[in-house]
């Protein structure tokens, strides 16, 4: 379908439902806050506490970490209500060692069921904590698993069906860092908060009284919420002072749906050292980044005596034409919605006049990076995005749940926690190709797997996602073909999820399951 006639049947379908939308429309007529208030603020950017184990018992390592509501004061003089853990917005970075054996304590002190899930990690899934390991108000949920990832950087975040969004949304998302001890010698920025900084990002929008934004109305089921107020680390225009020649920042977009393009102001290259699943074979020099929510990139860059370089974010390249025209169309003079073609500043660098000499980049990250491998795959399966807008449902009995619960959907189903959709044998390699049917662009993620991207329609991958991946965006008409191994495992009737990261797209039931079954003694 064009996009023209894509934009028609958008506008047809939602003109049906007219009535509906105009009636909420009006629930949400808190006035929004000035954000040009904000200029001439500055934050000096902190950095994430880094959470202490509680105990270590036989070899298992605990960490306790409490699910809660909290109070910001964001934007000044404003207190805004959050959700975090262990603190009162987003939660304290995990610090992981491939190989240890770690369990955790999750205690529930929200008013509402949560799900904590470990996006981007291999672990059984009964630990995986997609939406089968919810636990209520009250309770408690004990995940343990070996470390079995690379050396990179992950998250924890909630998974909590219908609820992910906005939860996620109000913070209840965190960093993992994996450390290697045998990448102990590797020569790049370590020092963190010194030389190697977290840069965790997502975008916001505030009511005047500071309290946030987020109303899941039918524009923003479809788009995605986007804000206008960019918080990295729970700050806003966030700085750092540089000592040494190279800084690193680790970059993670935590954001429900905005697409970002990060680079620096005046176009510099830099060089990205990791994808999703840890280091790449050698450092990649890039003069920009483009990311979607959830993909994480750690990036090294050049900086001179005394001089300011601010990193940026500007409008998504690819063909987001349809997300912006489809903002213009819904947007009312009360309310915007936004698009990825804002230039957003993220990070400023204040280098000090003497900086220590960082030493050079290594030519190469890794002797070899291990990846899944086409060459055994024994099978290829399809998945086919669709957003079909003439199967929404006029009248649900409940907007989060029902609104579109037939029109997301792969593979002509939408989500039921109780389907597996894929079986998949331990042991196997596969090519999974998915294909991209709608009129926006999708980025996909697959629970439990480190793959490889193999092409994408028939070319080979950016080089910025030359690595190992968990998530991966799809313009509209994509095909991206990966390539996954399922190394151990196994479980008859517990799935892990694959779906879309426009967290409003997972909740509506752009989600599937596959499970891994087969003998273990198949386990790579
Ligand atoms: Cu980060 Cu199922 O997701
Ligand atoms: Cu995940
Ligand atoms: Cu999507």
């Amino acid at each position: 379908m064009g996009r023209t006639a894509a934009l028609l049947a958008a506008t047809t379908a939602l003109s049906t439902l007219g009535s509906f939308w105009a009636k909420e429309a009006k629930a949400f007529r808190l006035p929004m806050y000035d954000t040009s208030l904000l200029e001439g603020v500055s934050n000096k950017l902190p950095i994430p506490p880094i959470l202490e184990p509680s105990r270590e018992v036989e070899g298992v390592i605990e960490f306790d970490i409490e699910c809660q509501w909290g109070e910001v004061e964001f934007l000044p003089g404003l207190k805004t209500q959050t959700m975090g853990m262990n603190s009162p917005y987003l939660g304290p970075l995990i610090p992981l060692v491939k190989g240890k054996y770690y369990r955790f304590n999750f205690y529930n002190n929200l008013p509402e069921q949560t799900a904590i899930h470990w996006h981007g990690m291999h672990v059984p899934p009964e630990h995986d904590g997609g939406v089968h390991q919810a636990f209520d108000p009250g309770e408690s949920w004990h995940p343990e698993f070996e470390v079995k990832n690379n050396e990179g950087v992950y998250l924890y975040h909630t998974h909590h069906m219908h609820r992910t969004a906005e939860e996620a949304y109000y913070g209840l998302a965190g960093g993992i860092v994996v450390l290697d001890p045998e990448l102990a010698d590797l020569q790049i920025p370590k020092g963190l908060g010194v030389d190697d900084f977290p840069i965790v990002i997502q975008d916001k929008s505030f009511h005047a009284d500071g309290s946030l934004q987020y109303d899941l109305d039918i524009p923003t089921m479809l788009l995605g919420h986007r804000g206008d107020v960019i918080l990295v680390n729970g700050v806003v225009n966030p700085y750092i002072e540089a000592t040494t020649t190279f800084v690193k920042l680790r970059l993670v977009p935590v954001g429900g749906a905005r697409y970002w393009c990060f680079k620096f102001e005046d176009g510099r290259p830099f060089y990205q050292l990791t994808t999703d699943g840890g280091y790449m074979e050698k450092p990649v020099k890039l003069t920009e980044i483009p990311m979607t929510p959830a993909e994480r990139a750690e990036i090294v860059v050049e900086v001179q005596p005394g001089e300011t370089l601010n990193l940026i974010s500007v409008p998504w390249e690819q063909n987001h034409e349809y997300i912006r025209d489809l903002a213009e169309l819904m947007s009312t003079p009360e309310r915007t919605y936004l698009d990825d073609s804002q230039t957003l500043k993220i990070l400023e660098i204040r280098a000090a006049d003497e900086l220590e000499q960082s030493p050079p980049l290594p030519e190469r990250l890794l002797e070899t990076l291990v990846m899944p491998d086409e060459a055994n795959a024994v099978r290829e399966r399809e998945f086919v995005i669709e957003m079909d807008m003439m199967d929404m449902n006029e009248n649900p009995g409940d907007a989060r749940t029902a609104r579109f619960s037939q029109a997301l959907k792969i593979n002509g189903k939408t989500f039921d926690k109780d389907r597996i959709d894929e079986y998949c044998m331990v042991g196997d390699t596969e090519i999974w190709a998915f294909t991209n049917a709608s009129s926006m662009p999708h980025n996909m993620h697959l629970h439990d797997l480190s793959f490889k991207i193999l092409d994408r329609n028939g070319n080979p991958p950016e080089p910025y996602e030359m690595g190992l991946k968990d998530t991966f965006n799809m313009d509209p008409g994509d095909t991206v073909r990966v390539v996954c191994e399922f190394k151990d495992y196994v479980h008859e009737t517990l799935p892990y999820m694959y779906h879309c990261h426009i967290l409003e797209h997972e909740d509506q039931g752009m989600m599937g399951q596959f499970a891994v079954v087969g003998a273990p003694d198949r386990a790579s």
